[in-house]
């Protein structure tokens, strides 16, 4: 498979980003390609939400930034993966700011026109809290509804939470992520 990883964090190689390499990491050894598209050093605008994408002839988003590559990256993708520390409960600014754009793309699986059909995705969080699944399931179950407005399969969530330790120094965390990463 083709995996995109979408990372939304602010830190290259912080707590997300490790439990994200290691999912990677698992990906590789099973032959899976995997691409990481750090999107704070990319200039991805927020969505103007002016529908220009979505009028007769649209040609994609009328805004000039680097979210062609994404999208580009997107649509070769099998699965996506959605990288981010939990902000607030949600996915980071960035992250959101390029999931909005995935509007430039055809998205309603219902009348059989989605670019995202047939996709896999998941989620790869890391949370203050130390046990990560409380306060997730809002986002969860949002992503859920994503999945299948799109006719993407949801794989669920590599999570950890870093208020104890971080990431780098819970073995059994990253074990697991990689482990994740290689049943992909
Ligand atoms: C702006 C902001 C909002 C946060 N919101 C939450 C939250 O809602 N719940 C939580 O458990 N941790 C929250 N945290 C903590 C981070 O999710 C946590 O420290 C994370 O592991 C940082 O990942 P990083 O090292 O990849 O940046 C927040 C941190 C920041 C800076």
């Amino acid at each position: 498979m083709n995996i995109c990883a979408l990372f939304g964090g602010p830190h290259a190689k912080g707590n997300t980003a490790t439990l994200l390499e290691e999912v990677l990491k698992g990906a590789n050894s099973t032959g899976h390609e995997t691409k990481r598209l750090d999107l704070k050093d990319m200039d991805i605008q927020p969505c103007k939400g002016c529908l220009a994408c979505k009028k007769p002839h649209a040609t994609g988003c009328v805004q000039k930034d680097d979210m062609p590559q994404v999208l580009a990256a997107v649509r070769e993708a099998d699965l996506l993966i959605f990288a981010t520390p939990m902000y607030w409960w949600n996915l980071t600014g960035p992250l959101k700011n390029a999931v909005d754009r995935f509007f430039a793309l055809p998205f309603n699986a219902v009348s059989g026109e989605s670019a995202f059909a047939g996709k896999k995705l998941l989620l790869v969080m890391t949370s203050g809290q130390p046990s990560a699944s409380d306060g997730r399931e809002g986002l969860e179950l949002i992503l859920k509804k994503m999945c299948s407005f799109t006719g993407m399969q949801w794989c669920g969530v590599v999570t950890a939470g870093t208020n104890a330790a971080p990431v780098s120094q819970q073995p059994d965390v990253l074990l697991a992520a990689r482990q994740t990463g290689a049943a992909l």
